[in-house]
């Protein structure tokens, strides 16, 4: 069993996720920066985790190209959609998770939501420091990971794979 966990992270909330998630999968799990680099053998992927993060209310645009090219893929897979952003209201959140992620992608996903946030000032530029400010009113370094959305999402996984070995 190999698990892909394809990321794309602007100030790295999101790459943290896929390196908590490694420990908890079970099997072989791979961790890709799919900004870094797009190609996937995909006769060696048996399951798919996609991490993406929300900027001025998008994803990163190679990760949405990367779901463009690869969607074939990911709805042949068991796959978990997750998604760090801000998120200040719970409508606000299912918008952000609707356009990051196209239908038939949510509606094959065993788990889409969003699992935390995070502000690294130490890596953001002027421009984007003040957007923080201004909009998170955040003024230092945090990190807030939704513990109880992660134990969910792991969960998920393993049920989904699961009952895709006892149903090949
Ligand atoms: C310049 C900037 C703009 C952001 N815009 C949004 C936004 O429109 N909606 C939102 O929910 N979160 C927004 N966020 C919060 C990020 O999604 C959050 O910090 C996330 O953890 C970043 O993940 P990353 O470090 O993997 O890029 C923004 C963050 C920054 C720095």
């Amino acid at each position: 069993m190999k698990t892909l966990i394809a990321y794309a992270s602007r100030y790295g909330t999101s790459e943290k996720v896929a390196h908590l998630l490694i420990d908890r999968l079970p099997g072989d799990v791979h961790v890709q920066d799919v900004v870094e680099q797009a190609e996937v053998d995909w006769s060696t992927v048996d399951h798919v985790i996609v991490g993406s993060s929300i900027r001025m209310g998008k994803i990163q645009d190679e990760m949405t190209a990367w779901l463009h090219s690869n969607e074939s893929e990911l709805l042949k897979r068991p796959l978990g959609l997750y998604l760090c952003a801000g998120t200040p209201t719970a409508a606000e959140r299912e918008r952000e998770l609707e356009t990051a992620y196209r239908e038939p992608l949510r509606a094959h996903a065993y788990f889409v939501e969003v699992v935390g946030n995070g502000y690294d000032f130490e890596r953001m530029g002027f421009l984007d420091k003040a957007i923080v400010r201004m909009m998170a009113k955040q003024t230092v370094s945090s990190l807030n990971l939704d513990e109880a959305m992660l134990d969910e999402l792991v969960e998920s996984a393993q049920a989904s794979l699961r009952t895709r070995s006892e149903n090949p």
